[in-house]
């Protein structure tokens, strides 16, 4: 989603439709991008069948876009028979309305451009790598696709009650940097986790950040950092207890958190289910 950004949208948003969706240029793609795109997704496919879920990497292996930047037009026949979801491709970043109301009709926005080489280790704005090989294979999994379009539904319900920014850190916590427990171990579904290169072993292996058992309440109350690892992983145990736990009305929700200061994104609280408290040097005062 849009979220704050201080400086200017990098994609065309000349030629787009009212819904901000374009038509992916394809063929345009440069030779160059294409084997930056290969170099990419050898670097992360090497590492996800350690550190991200099952569900994930059985869909990236159906899916094979290890040749060049995939063409939307020949995933979205296989994604709607999976799920009835399909993406569509946008210049960048999207209002926040316009990203619910795609999300809630089960249409995830995939930016259409890629990084620069010099982009291959950091990427402050989502490219196509990070939209692509982050998001859509989870798309293909049931139960996760079923709580990404209740999200969209209820981010639109979310703007008119002020409370963008805890739907915004739920978002976070899961979609981007989600921890799950599965019989393998610990391993991620998160996209942000997923498209980087430093950070999937990191969220598995390193003793730095917390592990924290997932708990929507304390999810929307925590603040969250957009340009370092995370110091907080939140961690399910199955995409069932994500849509379970989303499925109320969250306006109470809404209303109790309005009266209350968030936490920091380092903190470890009381009441935490805490898998692993981080050891993170700058914590310990
Ligand atoms: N159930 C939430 C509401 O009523 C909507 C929601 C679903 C939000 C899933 C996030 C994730 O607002
Ligand atoms: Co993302």
């Amino acid at each position: 989603m849009a979220g704050e950004t201080d400086h200017k949208l990098r994609g065309n948003y000349e030629h787009m439709r009212p819904d901000y969706t374009v038509d992916q240029p394809w063929r345009e793609y440069s030779q160059a991008e294409h084997e930056l795109w290969r170099r990419l997704y050898q670097r992360q496919a090497s590492l996800v069948p350690k550190y991200a879920c099952q569900e994930f990497n059985d869909s990236l292996n159906a899916l094979d876009c290890s040749a060049g930047i995939p063409d939307f037009a020949e995933v979205n026949p296989k994604l709607k028979a999976a799920t009835s979801w399909e993406i569509v491709a946008v210049p960048g970043l999207l209002p926040d309305k316009t990203f619910f109301e795609h999300l809630a009709n089960r249409r995830f926005p995939v930016t259409v451009w890629l990084r620069t080489p010099e982009e291959f280790d950091y990427i402050v704005e989502p490219d196509i790598f990070h939209d692509f090989f982050g998001h859509v294979p989870l798309l293909f999994n049931p139960v996760f696709a079923d709580y990404l379009e209740a999200y969209g539904k209820g981010g639109l319900k979310a703007e008119g009650l002020n409370a963008l920014d805890f739907l915004a850190r739920l978002y976070w916590y899961t979609v981007e940097f989600g921890l799950i427990e599965t019989r393998k171990g610990l391993r991620t579904y998160g996209a942000g986790i997923i498209s980087s290169g430093g950070e999937l072993p990191y969220c598995i292996d390193s003793a730095d950040p917390n592990r924290i058992g997932f708990d929507l309440m304390r999810i929307m109350n925590t603040r969250y950092k957009i340009d370092t690892y995370q110091e907080t992983y939140f961690v399910i145990r199955d995409f069932k207890e994500l849509f379970d736990a989303t499925a109320p009305d969250f306006t109470p929700y809404y209303a109790q958190l309005h009266g209350k200061a968030p936490h920091a994104p380092w903190e470890v609280l009381p009441g935490d289910r805490v898998l692993h408290r981080g050891q993170s040097p700058r914590r310990a005062a």
